[in-house]
């Protein structure tokens, strides 16, 4: 069969890599992709919301199934497009519908999916611009820290965590009434803070059944010691030595089930991954988000953990039976480290040469921001480069992971060198 990836990240590199090993591949594309995906399949230069191009080039290329890689094309509606078309309807997409996209797409619907299917999660109200007096007078009567969160895709930077009463209100003032975060903060959800170790599951359904893959811890600040400002991401590691089976089986009953059949209840159709954000509090799982996609950089540490062939689940997803399907894990540990541009998440520079990679011998090199250029492969995003090891314990694959990172050079590059250090 062919398959389309949709995306350019390293987590589309990792999808590319792990589905290019299924026999039942004829040919892999990766739209857009990056210098790396080369190497798995071929890059169609689409971009991931020209919907009539993506269409125009599945119908030209007899592709078979489409696996949509980030959010954005899932809450713009890809996967509706394909179902409104005739020719179209009949090939596959992995990934939710419009409707169910909106678990990622707007944190009030997924606080208030919660809430009606009784799934633990922080307690929350939201408000509007007319809402705002509403609002700030809640926000006094509330404890500190405080967390306010645009209502919508912000890129990852819509979600304020305020020390201050002061703070908070200046806050919910910048986003309401002057659109701090443009339409994404139109609506502002302001929720207690848990306070506890984060991790993240990822779950794959077809509308009905569903199977849990492996989770992941994710390292989300810049700085070592997890510090300084946001990011995409910057390692991860799967499994989570603090997410035993005991934490796992109440994950299941309280939080997976719950939404998956809170979704059937609710009418939404759903094919594809779900990524739940969780705090372990006290040993209690709570839902800080939904994704209505795979996480980057997670999915470079889980999908080295699945040995059997990932195609058969999408098949499953595809066909709607995934439950006669099943998948074999690694017992292994996972370690991804990411190598990002001096100054990302704030301005950097792009276009500096990418040296020594062939160098890496004990660990898998997904890219990320990159591009080929006259033959040689430039840094061309923040997030560039994520170095996976997979070994027979945490510090083994956490070792070979920082050192690999370490081999590779360009201009201002900079990694976390304490990636999953804390978990040991
Ligand atoms: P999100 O964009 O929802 O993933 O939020 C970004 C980050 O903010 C999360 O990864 C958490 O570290 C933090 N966060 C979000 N909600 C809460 C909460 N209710 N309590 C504590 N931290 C939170
Ligand atoms: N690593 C977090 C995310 O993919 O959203």
């Amino acid at each position: 069969m062919n398959i389309l990836i949709i995306g350019s990240g390293g987590r589309e590199s990792a999808f590319a890599w792990k589905i290019a090993q299924s026999n039942q591949i004829s040919q892999l594309y990766i739209a857009p992709g990056n210098a790396g995906t080369g190497q798995y399949g071929q890059n169609v230069p689409l971009e991931v919301t020209d919907f009539d191009g993506i269409a125009d080039f599945v119908l030209q290329n007899d592709i078979d199934m489409v696996l949509v890689g980030p959010e954005e094309p899932l809450v713009k509606g890809i996967h509706d497009f394909f179902l409104d078309r005739d020719d179209l309807k009949n090939i596959p997409v992995i990934g939710p519908q419009q409707k169910g996209a909106q678990l990622e797409g707007s944190k009030d619907f997924a606080k208030q999916f919660m809430v009606r299917h009784g799934i633990p999660t922080a307690s929350s109200q939201s408000f509007d611009k007319a809402t705002l007096a509403e609002g700030l007078a809640y926000l006094e009567t509330q404890k500190l820290p405080i967390v306010l969160k645009a209502d919508g895709l912000a890129a990852g930077k819509g979600v304020l965590i305020c020390t201050t009463l002061e703070e908070a209100k200046a806050e919910l003032q910048a986003m309401l009434a002057e659109g701090k975060f443009g339409e994404a903060s139109s609506k502002v959800v302001i929720e207690e803070y848990l306070s506890g170790i984060e991790l993240s599951v990822f779950v794959l359904t077809d509308g009905d059944s569903y199977k849990v893959l492996p989770s992941a811890k994710d390292y989300k600040r810049i700085g070592e010691g997890d510090t300084g400002l946001n990011t995409g991401g910057m390692g991860s590691v799967s499994p989570v030595p603090f997410a035993d089976d005991e934490f796992l089986n109440e994950v299941e009953q309280r939080i997976i089930m719950p939404t998956i059949n809170g979704l059937k209840e609710d009418g939404i159709p759903y094919k594809g991954f779900i990524f739940i954000g969780l705090m372990n509090v006290e040993g209690k799982p709570y839902v800080i988000e939904y994704n209505v996609r795979m996480g980057d950089p997670e999915t470079e540490s889980v999908l080295p953990r699945i040995e059997s062939d990932l195609v058969d689940l999408l098949q499953g997803i595809a066909q709607g039976n995934l439950v006669d399907r099943s998948f074999t894990l690694s017992p292994k540990t996972a370690a991804t480290v990411v190598l990002v541009s001096g100054g990302y998440p704030e301005a950097y520079e792009s276009g500096k040469t990418i040296s020594n990679t062939e160098n890496v011998k004990d660990s898998i090199v997904f890219h990320a921001g990159t591009r080929e250029e006259n033959g040689v492969v430039n840094t061309a995003g923040g997030r560039v480069l994520a170095v996976t090891a997979l070994k027979d314990t945490l510090f083994d694959a956490l070792q070979q992971a920082t050192a690999d990172a370490g081999r590779i050079y360009f201009e201002g590059k900079y990694f976390r060198k304490d990636i999953g250090f804390d978990l040991i």
